[in-house]
């Protein structure tokens, strides 16, 4: 690798922007955001309801187009991808969402769902090894395949459910995973086992990370960086410890009062982790 190559991040935007509605009713959802995440980084984006960060997730997964801005992988536009080179960078970026019940589709069973991802790719894996990139997903997300493979979403505690999700974007491989508040329907232990999952994700494939959420807690015990949205814009960004301790904007400051236990020594874990 060229020392010029080694800096091109693997995914940036350039004061990406999306609005809805029109006239009086425009609703800036996400508003020139320019930002870079790095091979093996997780990068945490935080911000209130409503602040716009699932619009950013959907952008950067090419569901919904900008207004203006432009997304880049490895350097390389792709903002207006569509057809087999959208399919391409659906292989190296994926995403899991909140509710991943409602993404699952009940009529398949695990393996279906998950062999179904697999059409992404730019070639038809044959049935063995659909069969396999199934089988490694589900157990790199800590599942049994011979337990789940063939069940129904129904059969699945909510638990499961998520790591199935998660398991459904990893058979392609990806290189940055969009994981838009993947555990906030989840109970705090099971909360702990995704965050470490993401974490262990990050070691084993060198996988670049954006981790959405809305609780400050979450984002400081996974991420190396941090993203603050308020109102659709981006309004700090740092390394985590830095954000945190010295918080320069009027928004973060705000959030981070609202979660006194962050600062104690042991903050997370005491509010996560369900005692004694
Ligand atoms: N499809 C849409 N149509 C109209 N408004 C939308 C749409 N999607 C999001 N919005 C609006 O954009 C803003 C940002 O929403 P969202 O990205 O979902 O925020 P967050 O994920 O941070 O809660 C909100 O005001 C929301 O109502
Ligand atoms: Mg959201």
């Amino acid at each position: 690798m060229t020392a010029n190559s080694s800096q091109v991040p693997l995914l940036e935007t350039r004061e990406l922007s999306r609005s809805f509605g029109h006239g009086d009713h425009i609703v800036r959802a996400v508003e020139r955001v320019s930002f870079s995440i790095q091979p093996g980084e997780i990068l945490a984006v935080v911000g209130e309801s409503g602040s716009g960060k699932s619009t950013l997730a959907r952008l950067l997964l090419r569901l919904l187009d900008p207004i203006s801005g432009q997304i880049l992988l490895h350097g390389r536009d792709v903002t207006r991808l569509h057809g087999k080179a959208l399919k391409a960078y659906w292989q190296k970026v994926q995403g899991v969402f909140q509710d991943s019940f409602a993404a699952f589709n009940q009529f398949y069973t695990v393996r279906r769902s998950l062999e179904k991802a697999l059409n992404v790719m730019d070639y038809r894996p044959s049935r063995k090894e659909r069969l396999e990139r199934v089988e490694v997903a589900l157990e790199e997300v800590g599942l049994d395949p011979v337990d789940v493979l063939n069940k129904w979403p129904h059969q699945l505690s909510g638990g499961q459910v998520q790591r199935v999700m998660m398991a459904r974007a990893l058979v392609v491989n990806p290189e940055l995973l969009i994981a838009d508040e993947p555990t906030s329907m989840l109970d705090a232990s099971l909360r702990v086992t995704v965050l470490n999952l993401l974490s262990d994700l990050r070691k084993r494939h060198n996988m670049g990370i954006l981790f959405i959420t809305h609780d400050l807690g979450q984002a400081n015990y996974v991420s190396d960086r941090l993203l603050v949205m308020y109102q659709g814009e981006l309004v700090e960004q740092g390394p985590v410890e830095k954000v945190l301790e010295a918080p320069q904007h009027d928004y973060t400051q705000r959030l981070l009062a609202d979660v006194p236990r962050l600062r104690s020594t042991d903050g997370f874990s005491t509010q996560a982790t369900p005692e004694g």
